[in-house]
């Protein structure tokens, strides 16, 4: 218990660092005042011998982003992965991205986009909702990547820098040599001073601040500019279809999506069009992805191989963190295992998962393989709530048309609309901006 409370600080404190460089008081800054764990202090309390501006920090965090000479292989930078103009997610189609020492290792997982991740608690296993009832344990939820093992963004960074398939540089001293070595240097010592590359654990944590800084840039990472965001504001209208498809999210008889993808303010809040929650959907195993040619090999997310802390808990296994689902339009590959190409071939799973499961997962002597992805003994923890409620001959739960009209609203929560004139004169018109439900 006590591990998980110095996480947990570590995390708020990260998001009160970032507020209180740009200024804007939040909760978390709040919540690590009054509850500054060991591990928070020891990466904050940082002394660099120059105090950076939030701005210098983050303009430090860009270059770095950016720069391919910090992997082994000075071919891949952060943004070879996440590429900015695909929500930070992959630029090319495929399920997994390589990295390593030359470049060419694949990974495991599909790569996920950094939008929208300046709200994710911390990892718990036993999740309370502040906002809402409050005595409800909502299980697992939380944390930084597709099964949470990471506790704040700075902790992150640390993994593609040293991860052997990713920028797989040998240590944290091999990190900041080649910054030291790279064109960033001298705005690196502006930022932090002249001699920062004498401690070299001190610069590391330097390269960290900058791209966790960076990351909670708003205008880049959050920038609530989505049409869903204007017509939330009352700045803008959705078409008939887009109306349909928010209808058809909603409904707890059809999609059924805000159960999980929350779609409503929430005390004044926009969406984030995810509960952070973890949930096993079953998606089927993805061929494409090199380590799955063993068949022993499973990724079972929260229960492992990557995390490895909760591996007793069989009840977790297949268990992956709910993704945020702005900006979700312009992401190449879908579902933890990049097994899906096309978005309205992830709405139409939700559709077709039980009700054709011929269609998703293969047959083997005359028998239909369900959830291929997932040893037999965890089936039972596969989500068989609405959508997922149906039996092979049962009315759907979203028709074709439906699956069609959910499309065309997720593409209403893609970032950059620009509000027209006479709609932003009418919003100040009227004064009171009451936010829709
Ligand atoms: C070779 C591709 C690759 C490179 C390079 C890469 N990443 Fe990632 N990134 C991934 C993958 C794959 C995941 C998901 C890993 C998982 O869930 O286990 C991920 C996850 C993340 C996450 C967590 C997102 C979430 O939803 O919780 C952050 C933050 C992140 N990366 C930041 C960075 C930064 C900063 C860099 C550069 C220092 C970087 N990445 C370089 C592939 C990459
Ligand atoms: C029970 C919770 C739950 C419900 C209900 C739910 N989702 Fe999801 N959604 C998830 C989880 C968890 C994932 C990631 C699963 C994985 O990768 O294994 C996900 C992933 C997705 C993705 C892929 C996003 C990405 O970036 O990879 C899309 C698209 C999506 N959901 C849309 C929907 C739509 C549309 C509905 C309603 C028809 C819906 N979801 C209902 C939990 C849910």
């Amino acid at each position: 218990m006590a591990r998980l409370v110095v996480a947990c600080a570590a995390a708020w404190a990260a998001a009160a660092w970032a507020a209180s460089l740009s200024g804007q008081p939040t909760d978390a800054a709040g919540a690590a005042a009054a509850d500054s764990g060991a591990a928070a202090q020891s990466f904050y309390a940082s002394h660099f011998e120059t105090t950076p501006t939030a701005a210098a920090l983050s303009a430090m965090g860009r270059a770095l982003f950016f720069d391919p000479s910090l992997s082994a292989a000075a071919t891949r930078s952060c943004a070879s992965c996440h590429d900015p103009r695909h929500a930070f997610g992959p630029a090319d189609g495929a399920a997994v991205e390589r990295g390593g020492i030359d470049g060419m290792q694949p990974g495991l997982r599909a790569v996920p986009s950094l939008e929208y991740l300046q709200n994710v608690p911390p990892f718990s296993e036993h999740f309370v909702d502040d906002e809402g009832d409050d005595s409800i344990d909502q299980g697992p939820a939380g944390g930084f990547n597709w099964d949470g093992r990471s506790a704040s963004a700075h902790e992150q960074a640390r993994i593609p820098l040293l991860s052997p398939f990713e920028m797989a540089n040998a240590s944290a001293d091999a990190v900041v040599a080649k910054v030291a070595a790279g064109t960033h240097a001298a705005q690196f010592r502006e930022t932090f001073g002249a001699h920062v590359f004498a401690d070299a654990a001190l610069a590391f944590k330097g390269v960290l601040l900058a791209l966790e800084t960076y990351q909670q840039e708003p205008t880049e990472f959050h920038p609530y500019t989505s049409k869903y965001d204007a017509w939330l504001r009352h700045q803008a209208s959705l078409s008939a279809e887009e109306r349909r498809g928010l209808d058809a999210f909603n409904d707890p008889a059809r999609g059924n999506c805000a159960r999980c993808h929350p779609s409503a303010m929430r005390q004044g809040a926009l969406p984030q069009f995810t509960d952070f929650g973890y949930i096993a959907l079953g998606v089927p195993r993805n061929a494409a992805i090199p380590a799955n040619a063993d068949p022993r090999y499973h990724d079972l997310g929260l229960c492992g191989p990557l995390r490895t802390d909760l591996t007793a808990h069989g009840e977790y296994c297949g268990m992956f963190r709910t993704p945020s689902l702005r900006n979700v339009a312009i992401r190449r590959v879908f579902f933890h295992n990049g097994v899906v190409h096309r978005l309205a071939d992830a709405v139409r799973f939700y559709a077709e998962r039980d009700m054709h499961p011929e269609k998703w997962y293969p047959r083997t002597s005359g028998v239909i393989r369900v959830f291929d992805d997932l040893p037999a003994e965890y089936h039972a923890n596969v989500d068989r709530i609405a959508p997922f409620d149906r039996r092979p001959g049962d009315p759907p739960a979203l028709s074709a048309a439906d699956v069609a009209a959910i499309v065309d609203f997720l593409k209403t929560l893609t970032d950059g609309y620009v509000v027209g004139w006479k709609n932003q004169a009418q919003a100040v018109q009227s004064s009171e901006l009451k936010a829709r439900p």
